[in-house]
């Protein structure tokens, strides 16, 4: 098959893969609305066509916490990636770095971080209040030793929202049909199998390793999330990190102007508007929906970015015309590197580069960093 678009990386991802780690990546929480509002409002979102400006020479080279990126995009931390493709994480660290934009690499990967640094070179970090304190210090310390410019504090996560697609898979706690039913899946992927399952390993969690030195599986994650993610987290806690991290943090998961308002007020250098993907609380409103009141609220004083539902160059065209200073985009990368590694995400990434530059020119902008609502109709 060949791959035009992000969603044709989806169909490839969904083909290579074992039905557990297809829905893992591709379903939400509870009936999915929220996942669908995040697609739909975009769509919702009309551009306005402009002739006759002088295109010739497009830009979307932008800074991001003073770090130059080639486009306003970045990888959002995707969890268990080294399950999608052999070392995952390695492979799109490293496809990100050639592309010139940040990669992000999530605390429940199964590369660690200095495997992904050796890889790639210095990469975001991303991390959850985790209840062990000193494992998170370990953490914070070791990102900060291996040149981690960047630090995404992921807050939407203090309870693990249901989703029937990992209930039923098994993904979330399996039954012994289930686990049979998933061997069966795995040894019918005969390039999955091969790629990941044989030559991908080991299967632990690289940055958990010393946590939880035997957890392997989906089903291993949630029950260790469960266990040492921390409820009680409030904004105070971020003073502890703040205390431990010198560089930017960005506090990923805010869907409310007043918790925009207050991260800010606790010292966030940046957020991502996000319901994470739609995995959380269903029923929320889309990213994109929330994203310019919080940018009318915060936006002059942080840097503001989003996620959730970026499928195509359009969409972060929309998303910046609404006041983000970029994208995080989560199963598009996931799916690129799913269906063909490394190459996959690089070509995901160049999708998306050449259909902004065709947005930015059809619409009469030829500088990324000047999109306004001008350009929405
Ligand atoms: C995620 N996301 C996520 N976020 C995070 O902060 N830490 C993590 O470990 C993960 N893990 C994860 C796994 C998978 C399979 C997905 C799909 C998502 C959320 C992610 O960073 C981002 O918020 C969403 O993926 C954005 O929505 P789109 O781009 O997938 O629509």
């Amino acid at each position: 098959m060949i791959a035009a678009s992000v969603m044709d990386y989806r169909e490839l991802a969904r083909r290579r893969l074992p039905g557990i780690l297809f829905d893992y990546i591709d379903g939400g929480a509870y009936s999915e609305a929220t996942l669908r509002r995040n697609v739909e409002d975009f769509a919702q979102i009309l551009l306005r066509q402009r002739v006759m400006r002088d295109v010739s020479q497009v830009s979307l080279g932008t800074e991001l916490f003073g770090q130059a990126c080639a486009m306003p995009v970045a990888l959002s931390p995707v969890g268990l990636a080294g399950m999608y493709a052999k070392r995952g994480e390695c492979q799109a660290a490293s496809a990100a770095r050639a592309a010139g934009v940040p990669f992000c690499l999530s605390s429940m990967s199964t590369c660690g971080l200095d495997e992904v640094t050796r890889a790639a070179g210095p990469i975001w970090f991303q991390l959850y209040m985790i209840r062990d304190r000193g494992y998170m210090a370990e953490l914070l310390a070791q990102a900060g030793e291996l040149g981690c410019p960047v630090l995404v504090f992921t807050v939407d996560l203090p309870v693990a929202g249901v989703r029937y697609r990992d209930v039923r898979s098994g993904a979330s706690g399996g039954r012994l049909a289930q686990r049979l039913r998933t061997a069966w899946d795995g040894a019918t992927h005969p390039d999955w199998l091969w790629d990941v399952h044989l030559r991908g390993r080991p299967h632990t969690f690289g940055n958990l390793v010393r946590a939880i030195p035997e957890a392997k599986g989906i089903s291993d994650f949630w029950a260790w999330v469960k266990g040492n993610f921390d409820p009680s987290i409030t904004w105070a806690d971020l003073e502890w990190v703040r205390a431990r991290w010198k560089g930017p943090i960005v506090i990923k998961g805010v869907l409310d102007v007043e918790d925009a308002r207050q991260a800010v007020a606790s010292g966030a250098d940046g957020l991502s508007v996000s319901n994470h993907g739609g995995r959380q609380l269903d029923s929320v409103p889309s990213a994109i929906s929330a994203l310019p009141a919080i940018v009318e609220a915060v936006g002059e004083r942080t840097t503001v970015l989003m996620d959730g539902g970026v499928r195509s160059g359009l969409d972060v065209v929309k998303a910046l015309a609404l006041g983000a200073k970029g994208c995080l985009i989560g199963r598009a990368w996931a799916w690129g590197l799913a269906g063909r590694g490394e190459p996959g995400v690089a070509h995901v990434l160049e999708i998306l580069r050449a259909e902004m530059e065709v947005a930015l020119a059809l619409t009469g902008c030829t500088d990324v960093r000047a999109l306004s609502r001008e350009v929405l109709a």
